[in-house]
């Protein structure tokens, strides 16, 4: 019998996994390689796209050796990307006029700044995208590429180039420079989408000096993105039929396809994401993100997110810097033990705002603040504290998230490598009150992927997909009474009303 496989593409902050799944939902091999950060000045990051080309294409060479597989056995290909990290390249060449923007890159401040000047537009701005004016999102990051490198400029005005994300840059590579084009998930992500008329809003495009040609062209998240051209690519011809931005891939991946369904990602930060339904909930003075997380069909379904930018980032720091442990290990010896002695709840507490502080405070010159110590106070304390100050942030997201949108959330499903630790999760069920699903595959988003991709081959349906429900969790039910909840949570919450007085 021929076998037959989804390539589903995870292009990450940090790296580029490939997986190869087979008719039945399940991940046959994967193979990952990182690319390197580059940090030009103090809070600029960026990445060389041709590093991730590179990743990309050994990945995919080395599950397709690994297993002995034919290019015409994979039978569609899907990505997801990073989001709102975005490019200029040369269309002749397909070659990157400069290194690709990182979502976390602060360059463009001063912009933002100037843009939040115009009173009555950040509301209309928020209206128009359900995003808010912030350094975050690709649109900044274009006009500063416009307006700082010489090349771009010029080969915008000669209609020799694009501005895009890296999934629209990697699918024109893919296709052999056949595609311009993105998704409606990943344009949502750029401050120029708006949401209501589902294409690129011409009001922003002309206050930021752009052209509706410098963009690509935006589908449906499963849709026709090109064939991509086996000369380049690893010898395979076969559609593209999947492209959109990694959280919503892991809220796919969670099979979160109900609304009001909750995933969270503990990475570098957390990505906290809520299945809003078929249209954008916005409220006036939101703190929270609306953004298309998927399009099927020509039907958009919603997502209400919020995110942290510190959790594994601040758990490093602990090692790294701090030297409260000394390795990744013996935290989690610690961590089992707490969880086991049930010993939650230190008097120190943590703030991990170490390179601001999104949802829903937003403060990006914030920093990270201990407090509570005494002279019995302990390096275990306070690695305590880290933990349990990523769990109150969280709930801090979540708690915004059920506010904003009238939900009832019943329970959280979540994935990234801190989920791993038994005391943050536990922690994490307490302060929410609600169970919190760790699933056991580390492969949500690229799983996600390849669900949209296999209902496009008609191998399954969503259905079909919630009623197998193979994915394996480990559940965490709250420990303590609502009450001893409420205390804990009032007590952070006066503890974090300090960071806007301290950082205002
Ligand atoms: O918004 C940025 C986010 O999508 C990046 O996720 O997993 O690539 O760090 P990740």
């Amino acid at each position: 019998m021929t076998k037959k496989y989804i390539l589903a593409i995870d292009q990450g902050t940090t790296g580029t996994k490939v997986l190869l799944v087979n008719e039945k939902t399940q991940i046959i091999d994967s193979a990952y390689r990182t690319h390197k950060q580059y940090y030009p000045e103090p809070s600029w990051i960026e990445h060389h796209p041709e590093e991730i080309w590179t990743a990309l294409l050994e990945a995919v060479q080395e599950v397709m050796s690994k297993n002995n597989v034919q290019s015409t056995e994979i039978k569609s290909v899907g990505i997801a990307n990073q989001g709102e990290t975005c490019l200029a390249w040369q269309n002749d060449t397909g070659e990157p006029l400069y290194p690709a923007i990182v979502w976390s890159c602060l360059r463009t401040e001063d912009i933002v700044n100037e843009w939040e000047k115009e009173g009555a537009w950040k509301q209309q701005i928020y209206e128009k995208t359900g995003l808010h004016i912030d350094s975050y999102f690709s649109a900044t990051k274009f006009k500063w590429l416009i307006d700082n490198v010489k090349d771009v400029n010029e080969q915008l005005e000669k209609g020799n180039a694009t501005l895009a994300t890296l999934d629209s840059w990697l699918i024109n590579k893919m296709t052999g420079g056949k595609s311009y084009v993105t998704d409606a998930s990943t344009a949502s992500r750029t401050l120029l989408y708006n949401i209501h008329d589902e294409k690129w809003d011409k009001e922003i495009l002309d206050y930021l000096n752009i052209k509706d040609a410098y963009l690509p062209e935006i589908l449906n998240t499963i849709d026709d993105f090109g064939r991509t051209d086996p000369t380049v690519f690893c010898g395979i011809d076969a559609p593209i039929q999947v492209s959109l931005v990694d959280q919503p891939a892991a809220l796919y991946g969670h099979l979160c396809l109900e609304k009001g369904e909750i995933k969270t990602t503990y990475g570098t930060g957390c990505f906290v994401y809520l299945n809003a339904g078929q249209s954008p909930t916005l409220n006036k003075d939101s703190s929270l993100l609306s953004s298309v997380t998927w399009k099927k069909d020509g039907e958009s379904t919603f997502s209400l997110d919020g995110s942290i930018y510190s959790a594994g980032a601040a758990v490093e720091w602990g090692k790294n810097s701090l030297g409260f442990y000394e390795s990744i290990d013996e935290l989690q010896k610690w961590s089992m033990e707490w969880f086991e002695q049930e010993a939650f709840h230190s008097d120190v507490k943590f703030i991990p705002a170490l390179s601001g502080i999104g949802t829903p405070y937003w403060n990006s010159d914030a920093r990270g603040l201990f407090i509570g110590m005494n002279t019995k106070t302990n390096k275990k304390d306070m690695t305590k504290s880290i933990l349990e100050g990523i769990a109150h942030r969280v709930a801090d997201v979540i708690e915004e998230l059920q506010k904003e949108s009238g939900e009832n959330v019943k329970f959280i499903k979540v994935d990234g490598k801190l989920t791993v630790n038994p005391y943050l999760m536990q922690f994490q069920a307490n302060v929410l009150n609600i169970p919190v699903k760790v699933s056991q595959t580390v492969e949500t988003t690229g799983l996600g992927v390849a669900y949209l991709a296999g209902e496009r081959l008609g191998w399954w349906t969503p259905e079909e997909l919630v009623n197998l429900n193979n994915t394996q969790e480990t559940v965490y039910k709250p420990k303590i009474t609502l009450e001893e909840k409420d205390q804990i949570r009032n007590e952070w919450k006066k503890i974090i009303a300090t960071i806007d007085h301290l950082y205002n």
